[in-house]
């Protein structure tokens, strides 16, 4: 992972020192054309340049470039020296911006026009038949795509890392037993195990999401050129290859204004941080000093300046607000969409920042995740504790009566009462004597007191997908070792 991946984009300053040689192209009205006669107004060129933050697609922008390049030779569109003298600029430019040293101007647009004049500063003519045959508007669509797919690679990985550590402290924890809630009430015992291999599953469908929307992003636009194909004899299959492309777009007018990939990603953002986002919610609660399930180690956490006592889950905290941002990139991309005719228009370049955000939002959230997962303190007897409150067993109960050959909605009565002769004795059903119990209903005999354990209870629940210690163990076990061998 190169650093320009994980850091935030650098934003460069309108104040940077000019380049003379792109001075040369700002003065001479704008970049791209010499047919406009006034120049835009300060304002409106921040307003209309996308290179603050466009930049971060440099890498990619260059490969598609070489791509494009090495295929234009192939057919004879360009000749080999041009391709040599391509290759040796683009090579010096990736070292200029790798080392700090491009300087980036706003007069320039964006990352694409930034790099081809710099191109031509180093090489002259080769650098000025790079463009034949394509437009900006495939070349930004091949460029998101390659970002766009490098992103959904480290996102899955960091996705697998949270999952193993899930699996492992499922395992460490396959017969500590907690309260399982419904409605936040107490329903029935669970173990905690159980409980942490239900988010596994959840990141698992993660995973499958972004394995989806990475099959329909990996398609090359470029050919598209501005958006209806272009006149020279181009190889796109050649190109696609080259990239990595499993095939090209098939539709010209398609290629250039899809942003599907951007959504769907987005959305398979959203729903995994939706998931983050309600473990989130578990670990501030189950940290409260009222409920007192766990702790997380301090490095995640911060105190108050106020209140010397307080440790505060600052991270899944954050986690849970973040959310609410990765869920505005998504309702801001669909709207973006949702009114542009065909085929590429200017808004299209609002899509990068928020896409951006996403990605680095997913990608420090699992990252942090994993840490955070293996370094939490779990306080069994707190849990135990809440789960033996409660009448967690009065389901147990109520299946021994069905066993014994009670209809179901009897047996629930006759617990009912039992749970109510409880709560005016403040106590648990386990602490009724056989004899309290048989009053209830004489089918109970002297086994119903394991029933109505707690290790009775989760030990009953012995299938596939329920809480039983062996089951989970099993279930750790088998993730694990799915997710080690790749
Ligand atoms: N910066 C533009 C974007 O992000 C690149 C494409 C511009 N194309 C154009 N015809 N203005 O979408």
């Amino acid at each position: 992972m190169t650093a320009s991946l994980i850091a935030p984009y650098n934003r460069i300053t309108m104040t940077q020192k000019p380049n003379p040689a792109q001075d040369q192209f700002a003065n001479k009205a704008q970049a791209w054309s010499a047919r406009f006669s006034e120049p835009v107004s300060d304002l409106v060129k921040r307003y209309t340049a996308s290179v603050e933050f466009d930049q971060r697609m440099a890498m990619q922008d260059i490969a598609g470039s070489l791509a494009h390049a090495e295929m234009l030779a192939h057919v004879g569109v360009i000749s080999a020296k041009d391709l040599a003298d391509i290759e040796r600029g683009m090579a010096v430019i990736k070292d200029e911006i790798e080392s700090g040293q491009f300087q980036w101007s706003i007069d320039l647009e964006d990352v694409h026009l930034n790099i081809e004049k710099r191109l031509v500063e180093l090489i002259g003519d080769a650098g000025k038949r790079l463009h034949t045959g394509r437009s900006r508007n495939d070349q930004v669509a091949t460029d998101i795509r390659l970002w766009l797919r490098e992103q959904t690679d480290l996102i899955q990985e960091q996705l697998t890392k949270l999952r193993i550590t899930l699996a492992e402290q499922a395992l460490n924890h396959a017969d500590t037993i907690m309260p399982g809630f419904t409605h936040l009430q107490v329903a029935q015992p669970v173990t905690f195990g159980h409980h942490l291999l239900a988010y596994a599953e959840m990141f698992a469908r993660d995973g499958q999401r972004f394995a989806d929307c990475r099959a329909r992003l990996n398609r090359l636009p470029l050919g598209a050129a501005a958006l209806a194909g272009t006149s020279y004899p181009i190889d796109r299959e050649r190109v696609a290859r080259t990239l990595g492309f499993d095939g090209v777009c098939q539709n010209s007018l398609d290629a250039v204004s899809d942003r599907d990939f951007a959504i769907e990603f987005c959305a398979a953002s959203a729903i995994l941080m939706m998931h983050v986002s309600r473990l989130s919610e578990e670990l501030v609660l189950w940290m409260s000093p009222k409920i007192g399930f766990i702790t997380l180690a301090d490095r995640f956490c911060t105190g108050s300046s106020i209140m010397p006592q307080k440790k505060n889950p600052d991270v899944p905290e954050l986690a849970r607000g973040k959310t609410g941002r990765v869920n505005g990139h998504l309702i801001a991309l669909l709207t973006l969409m949702k009114g542009q005719p065909l085929a590429y228009n200017k808004d299209n370049q609002e899509d990068k920042e928020g896409l951006f955000d996403t990605a680095d939002t997913v990608r420090d959230t699992l990252t942090i995740f994993a840490d955070m997962m293996q370094g939490i303190a779990v306080n069994k007897e707190s849990m135990r504790a809440a789960a033996a409150q409660g009448f967690a067993t009065a389901t147990d109960l109520a299946d021994y009566l069905v066993k014994k050959g009670l209809p179901f909605r009897d047996a629930h009565e006759v617990v009912a009462h039992a749970v109510l002769t409880c709560e005016k004795k403040g106590c648990d059903l386990s602490a009724l004597t056989l004899t309290e119990l048989q009053a209830f209903d004489s089918r109970i005999g002297a086994d119903i007191h394991e029933v109505l354990t707690l290790e009775g209870s989760v030990n009953a629940r012995n299938h596939v997908g329920a809480t039983a210690p062996a089951r989970v163990k099993d279930a750790a076990k088998a993730l694990i070792n799915q997710l080690r061998s790749g």
